[in-house]
């Protein structure tokens, strides 16, 4: 059964991409239209979809939330034993994409993609919030459980062991499970499209060349 979905938002309202415009460096740009939707949704701004595949090709894409960015590349958080870490150990190429749609759009990000280093990732651990550290021991990402309950009953578990009280951040702090880490996104390629009227968007790619200089092309939308 196939469902006709009707036409999406074509109000292609908001602004033009100009090659004049464009920032040379491509984090720049980046941080353009990031403030430009920070402005709006900030959580909105940091969701992005990760691409991974395994290394015959098959390909994978979920939902994640991008932490920093900035010239050395884009930071997230996951389980480094989940599918997409697995997919990431054996195959370190990746792509993401942000989406922000009310502003029709979008930014393709292309690159290898590294570990984070353990303090990095330490510092980051210990920002969230001890329920949010509490569930990740309790929850081994990707792998299939039985029902809800084993999930609930190993939360339960783990909230007894280290304390669920915030309180005891001071004192008693949740270490970091071995498995909980980070990646960053190293690009490679960067492409900024702006949607326009009649489906003549605007489309810029940026490509890092071998000097660590970036091409800039236009390409048909
Ligand atoms: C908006 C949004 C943000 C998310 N952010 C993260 C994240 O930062 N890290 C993470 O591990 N999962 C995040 N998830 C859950 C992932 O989409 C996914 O379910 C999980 O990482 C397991 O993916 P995998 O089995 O492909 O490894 C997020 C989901 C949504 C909808």
């Amino acid at each position: 059964m196939s469902r006709d979905l009707g036409h999406f938002r074509e109000d292609y309202t908001v602004s033009s991409l100009r090659r004049v415009d464009l920032a040379e460096d491509p984090v720049l740009q980046f941080q353009r239209w990031w403030d430009d939707w920070t402005a709006v949704d900030r959580y909105d701004a940091a969701a992005c979809v990760l691409a991974t595949a395994t290394p015959d090709g098959r390909p994978s894409a979920r939902y994640v939330l991008c932490r920093s960015f900035g010239e050395r590349g884009f930071d997230i958080y996951t389980n480094l034993a989940s599918r997409k870490g697995r997919e990431l150990s054996a195959n370190p190429h990746g792509a993401i994409v942000f989406g922000w749609l009310e502003a029709n759009r979008q930014v393709r990000i292309e690159g290898v993609v590294d570990e984070l280093e353990p303090d990095v990732v330490d510092d980051y651990w210990r920002s969230r919030p001890r329920g949010s550290r509490i569930g990740a021991w309790a929850s081994d990402q990707s792998r299939i459980l039985s029902d809800r309950d084993e999930l609930d009953r190993r939360a339960a578990a783990m909230a007894e062991e280290f304390g669920a009280d915030p309180a005891l951040d001071a004192d008693h702090p949740v270490p970091r499970p071995n498995d909980w880490g980070g990646y960053r996104l190293v690009p490679e390629s960067y492409e900024f499209w702006q949607g326009r009227p009649d489906r003549l968007h605007d489309r810029f790619l940026y490509v890092r060349g071998a000097d660590g200089s970036w091409s800039i092309d236009r390409l048909a939308p």
